[in-house]
């Protein structure tokens, strides 16, 4: 039997199809009412890379946007060149296109924790991905989807292009605002009212266009840049960010990470990763690096890791627990995840996210794996960043690190011969605070 890959929404069980252009939320999905995601069902053995130094090129078979492009009647070598050309434009703006990043045992950091010659820590390292961090793996898949739709003459919008839209702050905005730029395409990004300065400097630079949001009078709770946001695309802006509730597309692209993990295992000896440690923000990441190890026939145990101060996933999995377990929860979402009500400031600050939009996707991957979530006191994020910079010459910020903070915390309960991976996720900006 042929499996068809799809989108099916882990809430309501509306399937939509990959040919679907546009296709951002469930169809069920409202202004009401965004607790929809749908979330990729592709049958993925086996996995095999072509070796290609882009990831996209490399594991395009594996894309969701490689069906939707496919339906609109680009053969394959037409796929490939979309990618290339598209990936020229953003190693002008950015400086690199997407490559395979780094990824090995790490001596140093092994050696500090104590972990013996077959055990230790591995590191993926996307500090150098383009615009500094993984966030952009999420959203090339939002961007070709664009272009290629336009390609096809099947954009709907003809010569006029809709500002595309997000609501961030940080390595997600700057990310957007790179790509949006490497093909001239106008994008709002939607700021906190107190928005950091050297920020909106990076974002100026990357041609974004700043709305900042105080809150208004009139405002329902949550917050102010996520309404000014989703007034936009009611209003025809296209939804260009890294949370699937707001473009599942975003989940297609962030899986090549683990791909890459994945593939990169093939080719070592030795006994498999036992676990992964990552940091959970909106958590898109965390699912779709834990999706893409799976798909390579890898199982670790995926920990997501937040702050004791932010930690709505690990509430979702206790609630989770005593509600019907943890496995498919999305029907469960008004007992299981709401935002978190006092969020207390962290060094790793990009990831205090007061609720976990994709938190279906994380608790299923944590059950599929026997994993677990962890909060973190701010000692060992603090910690996991001191010794990231000792141990290693990765110039990692305290959110990229902030998975190692899980692995401090739970170390003594990890045998030393294990085998276990943490994501540098992003690079240390100048604005930061040295590690001490
Ligand atoms: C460096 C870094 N790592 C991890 C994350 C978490 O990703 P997600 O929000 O998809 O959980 C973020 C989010 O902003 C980030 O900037
Ligand atoms: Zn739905």
């Amino acid at each position: 039997m042929t499996v068809t890959a799809m989108f099916r929404c882990a809430v309501c069980g509306e399937h939509e199809s990959l040919a679907t252009p546009l296709s951002w939320r469930c169809p069920n999905s409202s202004n009401d009412d965004r607790r929809h995601v749908l979330m990729l069902e592709q049958p993925m053995r086996p996995l095999r890379g072509t070796g290609d130094p882009n990831p996209f090129v490399a594991f395009r078979a594996y894309l969701a946007w490689d069906v939707l492009a496919e339906s609109l009647g680009m053969s394959p070598e037409s796929r490939d060149s979309l990618i290339c050309e598209v990936d020229e434009k953003v190693a002008l703006v950015a400086g690199t296109g997407f490559r395979v990043t780094p990824f090995g045992r790490n001596d140093g950091l092994s050696d500090a924790l104590g972990f013996s010659e077959t055990g230790g820590v591995w590191v993926k390292d996307e500090t150098h991905n383009v615009a500094g961090s993984h966030k952009a793996r999420h959203l090339f898949t939002e961007l070709l989807h664009l272009v290629a739709l336009e390609r096809a003459g099947k954009a709907p919008w003809g010569t006029q292009r809709p500002p595309l839209a997000i609501a961030s702050c940080g390595n997600a905005a700057f990310a957007a605002s790179t790509l949006a730029k490497s093909v001239g395409w106008p994008i709002d990004v939607f700021v906190p009212a107190g928005v950091d300065d050297a920020l909106e400097q990076m974002l100026l630079g990357a041609g974004a266009r700043i709305v900042r949001c105080p809150r208004r009078d009139d405002d329902p709770p949550g917050d102010p840049t996520v309404h000014r946001f989703r007034e936009a695309v009611a209003n025809g802006s296209i939804p260009f960010g890294v949370q699937g509730t707001e473009n599942a597309w975003c989940l297609d692209g962030g899986r090549t990470i683990g791909w890459e993990i994945a593939d990169a295992q093939e080719r070592v000896s030795g006994p498999p990763l036992d676990r992964v440690f990552v940091q959970i923000g909106g958590g898109a990441f965390a699912t779709d690096l834990a999706l893409g190890v799976f798909a390579g026939g890898l199982r670790p145990r995926i920990h997501a890791v937040q702050t004791s101060g932010c930690a709505p996933v690990v509430r979702a999995w206790d609630e989770a627990l005593k509600s019907g377990g943890t496995r498919n929860a999305g029907s469960r979402w008004g007992e299981c995840m709401w935002a978190w009500e006092d969020v207390k400031p962290s060094l790793a600050d990009g990831i205090l996210d007061d609720e976990t939009y994709d938190w279906i996707g994380v608790l299923n991957v944590m059950t599929d794996s026997d994993g677990s979530p962890i909060a973190v006191d701010e000692s060992h994020v603090r910690e996991a960043y001191s010794l990231a910079h000792r141990a290693t010459n990765i110039d990692v910020s305290p959110t990229g690190s902030a998975g190692l903070a899980g692995l401090l915390a739970m170390r003594p309960t990890i045998a030393d011969d294990e085998r276990v991976v943490v994501v540098f996720s992003g690079i240390r900006r100048h604005f930061m605070p040295k590690p001490s």
